[in-house]
């Protein structure tokens, strides 16, 4: 996967089993203890993704540790956090519906620990850039920490930023990412930011928010208004029993996408707004 050798300051995916597994920056001279052994850093510097190392004292404890290059997901998972995070799953989707690509300009609220923000700052290199809001300090400095490990530090920035309140200096964003507890508060301050055509995501884990979200949406002026939820299931792999397995996650989030549109009233057939319509339970059109 990748061509180039382990260097000083790398970040690297260190796995020993299903279960243990750790995100780590690896640096001369230095060590990782396990209650299974040291990998002494400077086994790894130098060698190729993909290769194992052994923990030290090689006699009384010599297990086998694998060296991956970190993948998206993996900076989801093992990052340090201190806020709820987005699954990998959804990042995909995210990812996906908000046509974040080399070169686009993303913001983002909040970025927590900044986990999403490294996944979008690994996409719109190298010549994007994603500028990432949240008004807690212990969420700026973890984010600021993870995306510094990632060594993504050069496609985002983490400012302090109230993106309810604050004016912000951008124009012409391609995407613009909620993950916040008020998502449809900050619609009618955000839209200024995005280019028309431009995607709106936001991800929220109650319908209540869902449903804020939407009706805000409609409100000023964006199209293409959906929400999805994903459920992942895991197979189990085995002999005499592959299915799925039976412990899973039943619910992460909702992701609500839209797109700014220009609006301008139909001259020849102006028709009443939809918005707060009401269905009947088969979905038809209900009459008030
Ligand atoms: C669920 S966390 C985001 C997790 C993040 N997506 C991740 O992958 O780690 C929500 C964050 O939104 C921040 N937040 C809440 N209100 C905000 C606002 N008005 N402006 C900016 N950030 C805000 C919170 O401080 C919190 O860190």
């Amino acid at each position: 996967m990748s061509d180039r050798l382990i260097q000083d300051n790398d970040l690297v995916f260190l796995i020993l089993d299903e279960r243990r597994r750790w995100l780590v920056q690896v640096e001369k001279g230095k060590e990782f203890h396990s209650h299974l052994g040291i990998i002494k850093f400077d086994d790894i510097i130098g060698n190729t993704f993909g290769t194992v190392v052994f923990s030290h004292p090689h006699d009384t404890q010599g297990y086998k540790f694998y060296v991956l290059k970190p993948l998206p997901s993996d900076y989801v998972i093992y990052m340090g956090r201190k806020t709820q995070i987005i699954y990998p799953e959804d990042a995909g989707l995210i990812l996906m519906y908000s046509g974040i690509r080399p070169g686009s300009k993303v913001i983002e609220a909040g970025c927590g620990s900044g986990a999403l923000t490294c996944i979008l700052g690994t996409y719109v290199q190298p010549n994007g850039h994603v500028y990432s809001y949240d008004i807690r300090e212990k969420s700026l400095r973890t984010a600021k920490r993870n995306i510094t490990r990632a060594n993504l530090h050069e496609f985002v920035s983490i400012n302090n930023g109230d993106i309810l309140i604050d004016d912000l200096d951008h124009e012409n964003v391609d995407s613009v990412i909620l993950d916040m507890p008020q998502p449809w508060m900050a619609i009618s301050k955000v839209k200024k930011y995005l280019k028309f055509s431009g995607v709106l995501v936001s991800f929220s884990p109650t319908i209540e928010q869902v449903k804020k979200t939407t009706f805000a949406l409609q409100e000023n002026d964006f199209t293409e208004i959906y929400t999805y939820e994903l459920i992942k299931r895991t197979m189990q792999v085995k002999e005499n029993a592959t299915r799925p397995q039976v412990r899973m996650i039943g619910h992460t989030g909702y992701i609500t996408v839209g797109r700014k549109i220009l609006e301008i009233k139909n001259p020849y057939r102006e028709r009443k707004p939809k918005k707060f319509e009401k269905v009947s339970l088969d979905g038809m059109p209900l009459k008030e």
